[in-house]
């Protein structure tokens, strides 16, 4: 995930500069492999018709069908093939000038520690099951790789006018709990929501969130909850267009106009929303009362 909450501002023992450490494939044991293909077979049951095609194809050319737990090594060797893109296991979370390198490198940072069998619904840290079946797949599509190229760069450039926190809103909305709009309706590719059993459904067919056009200036204004299903979801019509909007748009003006501006609460629609979906928060307020 996206939210940086750090601890440590140097590499733990056993990792090296760049903070990635060894994957340690030989070290996991049958059980953790089984929790791997325990999620894997309840997720993939359910992507079908819900998930992006761009995502389908990927867990498909990735071959994450394969039994256990990825070994990164592997893996990266076919999404390089691809997308120029590789996955490297990090010790938790890591600075954002480290995580920005990686990422503009076409470096995908990925935890390598498996939830227990008790968190197979949910985890506040993202796990190898949230970094790798959630966000691998989308990096094999080109187009998104280099979306995902991209906002590494301009996480660097953000870094230097103190604008984080929107460029951090735009993450979380995209590569985190986005939605697409396709032919056959809409769609997720967001890797909170693809590697979650309860939210890939709440996220398409549960009428309590709104789901909203996407729209930079307003995505980067939203608040977001990271430990709870969204009551925002933001719709992109296609790759093509949120590369191409986030690339031609520079930053460094808009953040400024954002700084002056109020930030939207989540759950409000605000005049300029192009709403697909008006939600009715039934969820939250349930939440409220529970
Ligand atoms: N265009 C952005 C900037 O000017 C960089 C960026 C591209 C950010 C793609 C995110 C995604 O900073
Ligand atoms: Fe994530």
């Amino acid at each position: 995930m996206a939210e940086e909450t750090h601890v440590l501002d140097r590499p733990p023992p056993g990792a090296a500069a760049d903070w990635t450490v060894p994957q340690g494939w030989h070290r996991y044991t049958a059980a953790e492999h089984a929790t791997w293909d325990t999620l894997y077979a309840r997720q993939s049951r359910l992507l079908p018709g819900r998930a992006s095609a761009a995502y389908l194809r990927g867990l498909d050319a990735l071959r994450l069908s394969e039994r256990g737990i990825p070994d990164f090594e592997e893996l990266s060797d076919r999404l390089e093939a691809l997308t120029g893109w590789r996955v490297v296991a990090v010790p938790g979370l890591v600075p954002d000038a480290v995580f920005f390198d990686h990422m503009a490198n076409r470096r995908f940072v990925a935890g390598n520690f498996i939830r227990r069998p008790d968190q197979l619904d949910y985890l506040q840290e993202p796990d190898v099951f949230h970094d790798v079946f959630g966000h691998v797949p989308m990096l094999a599509d080109p187009v998104f790789a280099d979306y995902a190229a991209a906002y590494g760069r301009g996480g660097q450039r953000a870094m230097g006018m103190d604008a984080l926190k929107y460029l951090t809103r735009l993450y979380w909305y995209t590569v985190e709990f986005g939605l697409i709009e396709e032919a056959g309706g809409l769609r997720i590719y967001g890797s909170g929501i693809v590697s979650s059993f309860a939210e890939t459904r709440f996220a398409l067919d549960d009428p309590s969130p709104n789901r909203l056009r996407f729209d930079l200036a307003r995505v980067m204004r939203t608040e977001y909850r990271i430990n709870d299903f969204q009551q925002n979801y933001f719709v992109v019509p296609g790759y093509d267009e949120l590369l191409r909007v986030t690339v031609e748009t520079d930053f460094a003006p808009l953040y400024e106009r954002l700084k002056a501006s109020p930030d939207i609460p989540v759950a409000e629609i605000v005049p300029e929303d192009e709403v697909l979906t008006r939600g009715t928060q039934a969820y939250v307020r349930g939440r409220a009362a529970a």
